[in-house]
């Protein structure tokens, strides 16, 4: 089986698909793997560590494309990648945020099947390969760095010569992956942090990091896959106001909020902004989809009455490394899933494998 890694050319994407140590591993499963020059390399991961894990370095993508049964990127192909890759191949990828409808036909006229990473279904025996979740842990971390450096605050409570440092408060909205690890970080810092999130197993979850849960009385919002489902008009609101008056007393804000498929819920109105104390900071990671706070502005920064609301986009490749190593060993253990006896099995009817399939 021929594996292909081409150079991720997209704006802000700074990770690979594979690194060494997962290349190694499929080497002595007995693949023969083509890494375009440099396509580690912004991850940390030169071309010399490919060469030492056994895989060839192409001088170029068409040079790392030829004859690939499966090519391994990070984001989804564009409509020129299309056109480089061989006819009949695999592809495994993200496909949203980015692919459209025309790059799909042009992967379907010739013959190449796309596999989406976001897709991987949320089983336990699919946790390896779950991307939305290894990626998330890179966002939630660096959310609460990100908020730290624009604080005008210190985290921890400090006892010193000059006095004592009170600690900062942090409130995380949203216990997903995300969300827990962003609670988990401040708390590493020595922050004061409330959660909050409308999932009945959130409070425990919360709670085990040592943070205390927010108590807004709309009930939970639950839907199937123990995913949120939307709130009614009558429980945002509420919900709204539970938050305006949280937040007021708060130092920055980590927001995670996401309902499946749907923009992200607006949770902090710009009458709450205006609530909050001056030198606040709001870091929403649903920027991409919309944004958590009515003010947000996806990849900008925005000062409200001094108080800042930074929209982060891309944050994993912000930590590239890292990512990149997560982010492989969920592919690699994907491909290990669908090979057999070194060749490709593509096999639509087994269940992870056919929720990854982008249909026609
Ligand atoms: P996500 O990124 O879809 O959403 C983030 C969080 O926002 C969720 O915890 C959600 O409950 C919360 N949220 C939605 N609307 C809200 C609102 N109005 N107010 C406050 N919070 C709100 O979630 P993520 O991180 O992808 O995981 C969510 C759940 O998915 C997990 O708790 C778990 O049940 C399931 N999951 C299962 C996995 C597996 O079995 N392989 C792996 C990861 C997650």
């Amino acid at each position: 089986m021929r594996i292909a890694v081409p150079r991720e050319r997209a704006p802000r994407e700074s990770r690979v698909a594979l690194v060494p140590e997962s290349v190694a591993k499929l080497v002595k499963a007995g693949a023969t793997v083509t890494i375009e020059h440099e396509a580690g390399l912004a991850a940390g991961f030169p071309d010399a560590q490919y060469t030492i894990a056994g895989a060839t370095i192409a001088s170029d993508i068409s040079a790392a494309l030829s004859g690939a049964d499966l090519v391994a990127r990070v984001q989804p192909p564009t409509a020129a990648d299309a056109a480089a890759l061989p006819n009949g191949c695999s592809v495994v990828s993200y496909w949203q945020p980015g692919g459209t409808p025309e790059v799909l036909a042009a992967l379907q006229a010739k013959q190449v099947r796309l596999l989406a990473l976001e897709r991987v279904p949320r089983i336990t025996r699919a946790q390896s390969m779950d991307v939305l979740s290894s990626q998330a842990t890179v966002s939630g971390y660096k959310a609460v760095l990100i908020g730290a450096a624009a604080l005008p605050k210190m985290l921890p409570m400090l006892t010193t010569a000059a006095g004592t440092i009170a600690p900062a408060r942090v409130f995380v909205i949203g216990a997903g992956v995300a969300g827990l690890q962003a609670i988990a970080t401040a708390r590493r810092l020595g922050a004061v942090v409330s959660g909050f999130d409308v999932r009945a197993a959130a409070q425990e979850q919360i709670q085990s990091l040592g943070a205390t849960m927010l108590k807004i009385d709309v009930g939970v919002a639950e839907g199937t896959g123990g995913y949120a489902r939307a709130q009614s008009e009558d429980q945002a609101r509420l919900t709204q106001e539970g938050i305006a008056k949280h937040i007021a007393g708060v130092d920055l804000v980590i927001t995670t909020a996401a309902i499946p498929g749907k923009r992200a819920p607006v949770l902090i109105t710009a009458s709450a902004v205006r609530g909050m104390k001056t030198g606040s900071v709001i870091v929403d990671l649903a920027a991409e989809t919309g944004g958590n706070c009515e003010l947000t502005k996806a990849g900008e920064t925005v000062d409200v009455g001094g108080v800042q609301i930074i929209g982060p986009l891309g944050l994993p490749s912000t930590a590239a490394f890292h990512a990149s190593q997560m982010l492989s060993r969920n592919i690699l253990t994907f491909i290990t899933h669908v090979t057999k006896e070194n060749a490709l099995n593509i096999d639509a009817s087994d269940e992870i494998t056919g929720a990854m399939l982008v249909p026609a």
